[in-house]
């Protein structure tokens, strides 16, 4: 080999040297950027999707009440498998399928929502239940089932099984336009997600938070709502006791008596320029979201989520199925239990018809959110007074909000 020969031999093997270094050099700075976008999406809430099928394991990591009466406490859920958790749109819930003990009885299955309370983390979820009390009259009626399960049996360390975060009711995230949100009692629980959401990524956005609660007893997450409102200048509290305690005070408690009603909202308000967030009892509901239309607020600005049986409605949506609501009778066949009905029209959805002739149908929230009561349907149409909060699949009815329209047959 001549001296040129060795010269031009090393001066390759430099010049790939170079190249390679060169190579690699850039692979790293091309993955560098790529995996620091990914942990910027984590943190803006924009996990890649990560929701599961049926239900999953969690485990309760800790428990704590939110309010003076201890009627609400807080379960902090982590997934038994470690993996992380799905992010959620602010507003959305967990549904739970418990299997409840009864001494000398078969285990009873329930399927119960509850909303996410917090903002989302990847590796934790919060719930916050409200004890259902039974009510005063008839006497001698049980206290709320899972409530009660989930207050008195669900312990640091016990096992629930989840379904993946769900449903239509959340804050609307493209856009500035200032936000009202209208709690009644645990009502609250979406819009504390709504709130630590709004906070975190939309700091400029103008919050008011209208909630309404019996006292000081009753008032949950009070010491952090107000921490909220002190370092956010943004968030406007105005928080309604409907029966005060002597030693509740106004101003520092309270800011005003009475209800969460359309006078206090144009009193505060003075205009309808707002996006509108309702979740509260029936009664506060079925008031307050026909008076919002009436003041002007326009329909696409008004959202609102009941926690149970509620027929809700803005006043202008006349549904298919109330429009043929009059022109019942109708000839309902179940098929799996073998009978033909006639729907009058006296229930209010066909959950509540199959119950009350002894049809036994499996159900869960009663309001369009767990899908324990869909259907196939063999044949005929369901109409519905408001979409359910997820897609059913063609074929499929819901009914707890589904009415027919024609004759038809479920498997049922
Ligand atoms: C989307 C969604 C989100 C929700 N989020 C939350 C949340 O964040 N926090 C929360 O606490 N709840 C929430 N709920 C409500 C929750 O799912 C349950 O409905 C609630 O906990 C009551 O369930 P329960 O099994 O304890 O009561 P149930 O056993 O269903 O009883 C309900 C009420 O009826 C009474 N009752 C029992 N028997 C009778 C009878 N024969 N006649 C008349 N009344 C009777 C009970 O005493 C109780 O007061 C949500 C619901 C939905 C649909
Ligand atoms: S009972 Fe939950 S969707 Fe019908």
């Amino acid at each position: 080999m001549t001296a040129s020969t060795l010269l031009l031999y090393i001066s390759l093997f430099l010049g790939l040297q170079i190249l390679l270094g060169v190579a690699y050099g850039l692979t790293r700075q091309s993955s560098r950027p790529a995996t620091l976008v990914a942990l910027d999406k984590t943190q803006q809430n924009e996990r890649p999707n990560l929701a599961w099928n049926g239900f999953r394991a969690f485990r309760v990591a800790r428990r704590a009440y939110e309010d003076a009466a201890q009627t609400q406490c807080s379960f902090y859920l982590e997934p038994v498998d470690g993996l992380p958790l799905p992010a959620y749109k602010p507003g959305q819930f967990l549904t739970f399928s418990l299997l409840l003990a009864t001494k000398g009885a078969a285990a009873r299955k329930l399927i119960r929502c509850y909303s996410l309370s917090d903002s989302p983390t990847p590796d934790q979820y919060r719930v916050t239940i409200k004890r259902a009390m039974a009510p005063a009259e008839p006497v001698g009626l049980p206290a709320g089932a899972a409530s009660s399960y989930f207050h008195d049996h669900v312990h640091t360390g016990s096992t629930l099984q989840i379904g993946a975060p769900s449903g239509r009711f959340y804050l609307n995230a493209d856009t500035d336009t200032p936000v009202v949100l209208i709690a009644g009692g645990i009502g609250i629980t979406p819009m504390m997600c709504m709130l630590r959401w709004s906070a975190q990524h939309q700091p400029q956005r103008v919050v008011h938070l209208y909630y309404g609660v019996r006292n000081s007893a009753e008032h949950a997450f009070k010491a952090v709502l107000k921490e909220m409102a002190v370092k956010q200048p943004q968030l406007r509290l105005h928080t309604v006791y409907s029966k005060p305690l002597p030693e509740d005070r106004q101003g520092p408690d309270y800011q005003h008596s009475g209800y969460v009603d359309l006078v206090l909202l144009k009193k505060t308000l003075r205009h309808v320029a707002h996006q509108f967030y309702i979740c509260g009892p029936t009664a506060m509901m079925e008031r307050l979201v026909p008076d919002l239309a009436a003041w002007g607020v326009a329909n696409a600005d008004i959202h609102f989520e009941a926690f149970g049986p509620a027929t809700v409605s803005l006043p202008t949506e006349v549904t298919e199925a109330q429009g043929k609501a009059a022109s019942a009778p109708i000839s309902v066949h179940f098929q799996r239990s073998g009978r033909t009905l006639s729907w009058s029209g006296q229930q209010s959805n066909l959950l509540d018809f199959a119950e009350a002739h002894g049809i036994q149908v499996e159900s869960g929230c009663r309001s369009g959110s767990c899908g324990s009561c869909v259907s196939t349907l063999v044949y005929g149409t369901v109409g519905y007074d408001r979409s359910p909060d997820f897609d059913l699949a063609p074929g499929q009815c819901l009914l707890c909000l589904g009415k027919p329209l024609e004759a038809l047959a479920l498997d049922a």
